[in-house]
């Protein structure tokens, strides 16, 4: 029999992404940079998409659907909400973020601090709010999710509601056959466990890296940052609005911010990025600026 985590959940192969940001490249693939539609880079990068790419995302995401149940986001949330793990400078907190790249492959070497800086240095550039350039950076910090031992599919992957039925607009939808929840009594009606438009703060997302930097950050950042940092890989809704329903106004008046940041983090990609070392004095200033000098995780 397999040795199974605090869950119950048997490891078997839990870490098919051969590295975390397979599952990005393949978000690209669903909603290509619509700049690059106009030059036909897109479809380029279509044709040029590789096979095994594929079968570990769907791999990636036959585990989450089937794993992500309403019992498995409440246990994960009692758990990690209480921010008891680790306590450290947010510095220190982006070198333990790049331990998750992987030494053997020279291409990845800091790739997460780059997208990082990349997202945040875009929105900088187009003249928004200071906040919203520190959203670009810290907006990915909770993927160190993996680093205290989490599967890739409990750290990212698109994010959905649970306690309620899973929409066919979520990617793969097919796999939810083998989530526990699928033919409960409640969480697999349109409803669930919720009311009719009660607003999105009611609501449980699957777990992962949003969930778990909004409550980090919470009472440090305007609430349109927020959202930005709770919604980001919400696509079933900021993408394909499948759950109206569960919104509320004040959830469509923000989701406007969650739309606007969307972009920056899936097609901000430059090649002539500053180096890190040049930009520290502004970070630095910036951080100060919001967040206290250590963080809890
Ligand atoms: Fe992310
Ligand atoms: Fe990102």
């Amino acid at each position: 029999m397999l040795a199974t985590n605090q869950t119950g959940i048997a490891p078997e192969n839990n870490s098919p992404l051969n590295h975390l940001d397979e599952w990005e490249k393949d978000i690209l693939n669903r909603y290509p940079d619509p700049s690059e539609i106009a030059t036909n880079k897109a479809t380029e990068a279509f044709r040029n998409y590789e096979e095994p790419t594929r079968d570990t995302v769907k791999e990636f995401y036959r585990l989450n659907h089937q794993y992500q149940s309403y019992d498995y986001v409440l246990e994960k949330k009692a758990n990690y909400l209480q921010f008891n793990k680790k306590e450290m400078p947010i510095w220190n907190a982006f070198d333990f973020l790049n331990e998750l790249v992987d030494d053997s492959d020279p291409d990845t070497s800091l790739d997460q601090m780059q997208h990082l800086l990349q997202t945040s240095e875009a929105i900088r550039k187009d003249g928004h709010p200071d906040w919203m350039v520190l959203i670009g950076l810290i907006h990915d910090m909770g993927k160190v999710l993996c680093l205290f031992g989490e599967p890739q599919w409990a750290a990212v992957g698109d994010t959905f509601p649970v306690g309620c039925a899973f929409s066919d607009k979520i990617v793969y939808p097919e796999f939810f056959a083998n989530n526990p929840d699928i033919n409960h009594p409640i969480y697999s009606t349109k409803y669930g466990v919720y009311s009719p438009n009660c607003g999105l703060k009611n609501v449980h997302l699957s777990w992962g890296h949003d969930e778990y930097v909004y409550h980090m950050m919470k009472d440090y950042l305007p609430e349109e940052g927020l959202y930005m940092l709770r919604y980001h890989s919400f696509y079933s809704q900021h993408r394909e609005n499948a759950y109206d329903h569960l919104m509320d106004a004040h959830d469509h008046e923000m989701f406007k911010w969650v739309n606007l940041f969307n972009p920056y983090d899936l097609y901000s990609k430059n090649p002539d990025q500053k180096s890190w070392e040049e930009l520290k004095p502004y970070y630095q200033a910036l951080v100060a600026k919001y967040l206290p000098a250590t963080l809890k995780f």
